[in-house]
């Protein structure tokens, strides 16, 4: 078993995309600029954005962070929303999910222009991904995609099973796998919560990627010996043992699996961690203008 480390790789592409936002600050006088939206006082979103948020900041990134308590109308969301596609000094814009119920995360995701939708959630960058054009990838499986670039690892013809079929990671990830690209050409099993039978499904896999939000929900008697394994989960839990006050937990058993895998990804530490450099190469992408003109 070797794991896939996600902190060196982070470390080592923040290093580039430090570079190159150099460059785009001696080309332009502007450094690339990331705005992030952040409704309501979810612990979990509170700290992804400010991971976000210090991040830009230690790759030489402008950011900004609008801040609004649950109570904020739909209508004034989307209004901040237009205001900030106007603004030509913002290369990229995220809202973070969740939103409170009484607001539209579709409606939200459109009204984003798709040019600075560095998350890659709108349809027309989803649209384009499954075309196989330049378009913004959302970050987490861009994340994937990176770490298995890295550390080369061959996918062309293998069987990937992916469990969970949620927007932001399940869906596109399923996507990404199957294009004719490297990485990518795998035969791919989208799995779900109907799902007969999923041990029997993920058995078949040479590649899992658990994106179901479940602690401990990958088991060692549902792996083939010698599987690539990726964890996506993020599983908060209370705790006393660490300063934080929480602990967080994978999707998959890593302790019982890890033994019977050729790769894993450890939580934390494994895929999280290279969300942020997908979000921050969507950023530099965008400054750059490489995707949209
Ligand atoms: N909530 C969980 N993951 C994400 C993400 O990648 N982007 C945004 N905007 N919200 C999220």
């Amino acid at each position: 078993m070797q794991l896939l480390d996600g902190k060196y790789i982070s470390e080592k592409l923040k290093k580039q995309i430090a570079v190159e936002a150099g460059e785009v600050l001696a080309a332009t006088g502007r450094k690339p600029h990331l705005v992030a939206i952040l409704v309501g006082n979810d612990g979990g979103s509170e700290t992804y954005v400010a991971s976000k948020i210090k991040n830009c900041e230690n790759v030489g990134f402008k950011s900004s962070l609008f801040r609004y308590n649950d109570s904020v109308t739909e209508a004034d969301l989307l209004l901040k929303i237009e205001e900030i596609n106007r603004d030509e000094e913002v290369d990229g814009l995220i809202v973070q999910l969740p939103l409170p119920k009484h607001i539209n995360p579709e409606k939200v995701t459109e009204t984003i222009d798709h040019r600075k939708d560095v998350d890659g959630f709108h349809p027309i960058n989803l649209g384009r991904m499954m075309r196989n054009l330049p378009c913004f990838i959302p970050a987490t499986p861009y994340g994937i995609l990176l770490m298995l670039q890295e550390y080369q690892i061959e996918t062309a013809g293998k069987h990937c099973v992916v469990v969970g079929r949620s927007n932001i990671v399940g869906m596109p990830i399923s996507v990404l796998m199957a294009r004719n690209a490297n990485p990518g050409n795998c035969t791919v099993t989208l799995t779900h919560s109907k799902t007969i039978d999923l041990k029997k499904q993920v058995l078949q896999a040479d590649i899992i990627i658990a994106a179901i939000g479940k602690k401990k929900f990958i088991t060692a008697d549902m792996v083939k010996p010698g599987a690539i394994v990726f964890d996506v989960g993020i599983n908060r839990e209370e705790s006393t043992e660490t300063k934080s006050g929480y602990k967080l937990f994978g999707d998959v058993d890593f302790e019982n699996v890890a033994p019977k895998t050729s790769w894993i990804t450890p939580v934390p530490g494994g895929v999280g961690l290279m969300t942020i450099v997908g979000l921050l190469k969507n950023t530099l992408a965008s400054a750059k203008k490489e995707i949209y003109k």
